[in-house]
């Protein structure tokens, strides 16, 4: 188990997919769990403020998550949602939605479950979030948190909006950015914080391939690769 964790624009996504697929591992991205559970509560037209109608939804919503670090499925209710949990919609929903603790107990379980199902099968998978390290598998041998400057991760989130035709600019991305740190951050269940234990890596200044080449001899000094 590799738990990955930090806020968003600091390529963890990335990292965490090559990652998987250099050591063979499955791949858990617990944000679209998250996303996927807050699309179920957009669609619902559930008030967001309203923590136990969200619950509600989150409890009934029927949906699947793939482990395979090449391209990992995402479907509601049978239907394929994966480009849509990165739509602005759901962006700016989701930090209210997963600061639900009820909604966090049930994806923890979930997330936990999936991570023995997975390594059972395939030997070892590759956990990103924002509690992996000190909540889902605070027992995984290698704890990463990943950090990069807001204004870093800004042009990355906008480059990446750009690229799948969003309408954005550098400006709104920092905001965007910015705001849900915030809220990730100071929400009372499970903050986003880095696991005591964590090795810190800054990657303002990195290319993925080389946080990707830190990763891995960190993988090999903990007796991870073979
Ligand atoms: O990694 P991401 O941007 O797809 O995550 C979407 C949101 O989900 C983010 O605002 C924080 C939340 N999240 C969380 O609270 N806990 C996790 N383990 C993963 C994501």
């Amino acid at each position: 188990m590799i738990a990955l964790d930090g806020p968003s624009g600091t390529g963890k996504t990335t990292v965490a997919r090559k990652l998987a697929e250099r050591l063979s591992a499955g791949y858990l991205d617990t944000g679209a769990m998250y996303r996927v559970i807050t699309l179920a509560v957009l669609r619902a037209g559930t008030d967001l403020a309203d923590s136990a109608a969200v619950a509600a939804v989150a409890g009934k919503a029927v949906f699947a998550i793939g482990t395979t670090p090449g391209r990992p499925a995402v479907s509601l209710a049978g239907e394929d949602v994966a480009a849509e949990i990165r739509g602005p919609e759901v962006s700016h929903a989701v930090s209210p939605v997963s600061a639900v603790p009820a909604v966090r107990e049930l994806l923890v379980a979930r997330q936990r479950r999936i991570v023995e199902d997975v390594v059972a099968e395939v030997g070892g998978i590759v956990v990103e979030g924002r509690d992996i390290g000190t909540v889902v598998t605070p027992d995984a041998p290698l704890k990463v948190f990943l950090t990069a400057s807001a204004e870093i991760r800004a042009a990355r989130r906008s480059a990446q909006d750009t690229a799948a035709g969003r309408d954005t600019t550098h400006a709104a991305a920092l905001a965007s950015v910015d705001r849900r740190d915030k809220l990730d951050s100071s929400r009372a269940t499970s903050p986003l914080k880095p696991a005591e234990d964590a090795v810190h890596v800054d990657t303002s200044e990195l290319q993925i391939d080389q946080v990707l080449v830190a990763l891995t001899e960190l993988a090999r000094k903990r007796g991870l690769l073979s």
